[in-house]
């Protein structure tokens, strides 16, 4: 996602997490949200010292095949970073600084691992190679979903997670279900569908937003539970 996406991701977290949760991050990011420390991950992307995360941001699934199957074959991975981070901030030998990081990188990774062109395929990376239009300027599949429908929206992330549909109890216990694993088999097939959906029209606008942001809604909004629910495990 881009900046809106993440910002919304982590604020639908926010909500979701215990009060001891809730403080233990906040002081661990100095008083700051996790709204704003969303976004770290792509700021660091233009520091050659950070370029090895630069994998992390996503996988590539071999359409028909699933996580578990390929998973030796694969390099350092969005699925992968998400275990790493995890890993790292239950260990006790983590400095706070390392700390600092990888409760970042969580933050953001989970947010990516909804956005299901960051689950597309290889060749046409993620859909930044496949060229639409948006609203009748030069676009991508990949930024469509990243974030040209959420700018078009026109709403802040404060308001776009307030917007966030009501939930019961027991789909919010359904969505919190599986791993990283499992959640990155929804974006999979997510991508599938956005795939075919531009075969025959890629002038995209009303109708497309008409179509896709209900689901990209709701993209962010299981992102964001999911994600509350990794941090109440490690912190709550
Ligand atoms: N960003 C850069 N390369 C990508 C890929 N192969 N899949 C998804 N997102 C990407
Ligand atoms: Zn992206
Ligand atoms: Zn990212």
């Amino acid at each position: 996602w881009g900046q809106n996406g993440h910002r919304t991701t982590a604020q639908i977290a926010q909500k979701h997490l215990s009060k001891k949760a809730l403080k233990r991050i906040t002081k661990l990011l100095d008083g700051n949200t996790i709204a704003v420390g969303s976004t770290f991950a792509d700021e660091i992307k233009s520091d050659k010292a950070f370029r090895g995360y630069s994998k992390w941001h996503y996988v590539n699934i071999p359409d028909g095949k699933t996580y578990a199957e390929i998973e030796k074959d694969l390099e350092e991975n969005v699925v992968w970073g998400i275990e790493e981070c995890i890993n790292k901030l239950q260990s006790k030998d983590t400095e706070v600084k390392d700390q600092q990081f990888y409760l970042k990188m969580l933050v953001h990774l989970v947010g990516d691992l909804h956005q299901p062109m960051h689950v597309g395929r290889a060749e046409d990376r993620g859909g930044n190679d496949i060229k639409v239009e948006w609203f009748g300027e030069k676009s991508n599949l990949h930024r469509v979903w990243d974030s040209n429908m959420i700018d078009s929206y026109d709403m802040s992330f404060t308001e776009l997670s307030a917007h966030a549909q009501q939930l019961s109890k027991s789909e919010i216990s359904k969505i919190k279900q599986g791993s990283a694993e499992t959640w990155a088999l929804e974006s999979q097939s997510l991508a599938k569908k956005i795939y075919e959906s531009v075969e025959d029209n890629r002038n995209l606008g009303y109708r497309y937003m008409y179509d896709w942001f209900p689901q990209l809604k709701k993209q962010l909004q299981k992102g964001g539970i999911r994600l509350a629910k990794i941090l109440n495990e490690i912190y709550g």
